[in-house]
């Protein structure tokens, strides 16, 4: 079929559907073409075990899929850590040959809808090129930092105090499968900007399950553990053994670092450090908040890498529910006039915040404060931002002398929000 690239003649219109199971051969192709792999082995059974109905969107120019779009449920911690219900946007391609043709606004524009429809607070994704998702709401919520540690330089960790009788074990993948889940259930629900890992995520985490397409090399893992035996803590790592005219230069490759309080965290950063020939530990997504870099007595010795950036992509759907489960740093009263194109969000919100830091969100018709577009007011949202910051940008106009300052008094959280996983 020839495309018309210009000039009046229509164009084959093309239906936008949500998908059956038979149809994900195709659909899973079209992914691999939308994402440039041209290389990459069949993907349907893979596809298969995430498929659910009506999540999955295809666009079809005659029979074959030429757009992509899938969506899950998840839930989303919530500064104070409360979580809320989120949908989880991934899986978004349209083919090079069908591009800008609205395919993704309309893919985009069923999606949120339905989201909204079963009651989700939010939409997130982590976005492959910034200047896509903001015309549908979506604000960076979340940053990720990446660090490479010379150990040469960083001296050490500092005297951190730790309690009596924890103790670390490498533990197999098997062990990880079993007791991992647990322990990461509890680290999510405290760090706002997590989510959900699904049964499936730990099975290709620990090499049960491989994902086409993806080369995988099996991990070490650490497990700490308390005195009661309690595994409050996991460092998944990878080592390449480089050498250099006789002398060890390994980079230790951290895949996961999760704890359930901060004296198992540095327990574990202490022994990433200390692992024999490995001269640099490389940290691809740790949060901004992590002490990490402090508790070095070098702390200059953690370069900056260039994997840092925005990562979790944040869109409300429900302004009441979404700023009424998260909790504040200041009692106050703060009213917003968000501008949302598609509805959701569009309108005058007062938000009220109490003494213990708990707060509603309701439509009102006093004069505002502060005016936005909902995509700012959704990276606003988990605490990753500032108002004073995105006024300054021209992101947030500020309508009363002062607002800006006062709202993020009352928006500012005590740990920055950060989501240690891609989907
Ligand atoms: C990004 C992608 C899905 C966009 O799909 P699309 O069907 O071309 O998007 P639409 O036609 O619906 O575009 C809607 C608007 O967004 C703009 N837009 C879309 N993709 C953009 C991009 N990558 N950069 C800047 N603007 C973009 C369009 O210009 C259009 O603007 P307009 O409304 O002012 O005319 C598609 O280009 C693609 O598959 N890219 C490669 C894979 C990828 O990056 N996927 C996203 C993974 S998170």
């Amino acid at each position: 079929m020839v495309i018309q690239q210009s000039g009046t003649e229509s164009r084959p219109t093309l239906g936008i559907r949500a998908i059956d199971e038979e149809d994900l051969s195709g659909w899973s192709r079209a992914v691999h073409t939308g994402f440039l792999r041209s290389d990459a082995p069949d993907g349907t059974e893979w596809r298969r075990l995430s498929f659910e109905p009506g999540r999955t969107l295809g666009a079809y120019d005659g029979d074959r899929c030429v757009a992509t779009f899938r969506s899950f449920t998840t839930e989303l911690t919530v500064p104070g850590g409360a979580v809320v219900p989120a949908n989880a946007v991934t899986s978004v391609t349209v083919t090079a040959t069908h591009r800008r043709r609205g395919l993704l606004t309309g893919m985009m524009t069923r999606d949120l809808a339905a989201a909204a429809e079963r009651g989700e607070a939010v939409a997130i994704l982590i976005a492959a090129e910034y200047a896509i998702y903001g015309r549908y709401g979506f604000g960076p919520a979340t940053q990720r930092l990446g660090l490479d540690i010379d150990l040469g330089h960083a001296g050490g960790l500092r005297p951190v105090p730790a309690p009596d009788g924890g103790r670390i074990d490498l533990a197999t993948m098997a062990e990880v499968r079993e007791l991992g889940p647990e322990l990461f259930d509890r680290f999510r629900r405290s760090q706002p900007g997590a989510i959900e890992r699904r049964p499936e995520d730990w099975r290709v985490r620990t090499g049960d399950l491989s994902i086409p397409g993806f080369d995988w090399k099996e991990p070490f893992a650490a497990l700490h553990r308390d005195a009661d035996g309690r595994v409050t803590g996991m460092l998944v790592y990878r080592v390449s053994e480089d050498w250099n005219g006789g002398l060890p230069d390994c980079p230790l490759t951290v895949a996961d670092h999760v704890a359930a309080d901060r004296a198992a965290a540095a327990a574990l950063w202490r022994f990433a450090f200390s692992v024999d020939w490995v001269q640099h530990v490389k940290i691809k997504n740790i949060a901004p908040d992590d002490p990490l870099p402090l508790l070095l007595n070098n702390p200059r010795a953690a370069r900056p890498t260039q994997d840092g950036g925005d990562f979790l992509w944040a869109r409300v759907l429900d302004v009441a529910a979404a700023f009424g489960a998260r909790s504040y740093g200041a009692p106050g009263r703060v009213v917003f006039e968000v501008a949302d194109r598609a509805g959701y969000a569009e309108g005058r919100w007062a938000l009220e915040t109490a003494a213990d830091g708990s707060g509603i969100c309701t439509r009102t018709g006093d004069p505002a404060d502060l005016a936005l577009d909902v995509s700012a007011l959704s990276s606003l949202y988990l605490g990753g931002e500032t108002v004073p910051r995105l006024v300054a940008a021209g992101l947030v106009r500020e309508l009363v002398p002062g607002a800006a300052a006062r709202a993020d008094l009352t928006l500012r959280t005590p740990l920055r929000p950060w989501c240690p996983d891609s989907f």
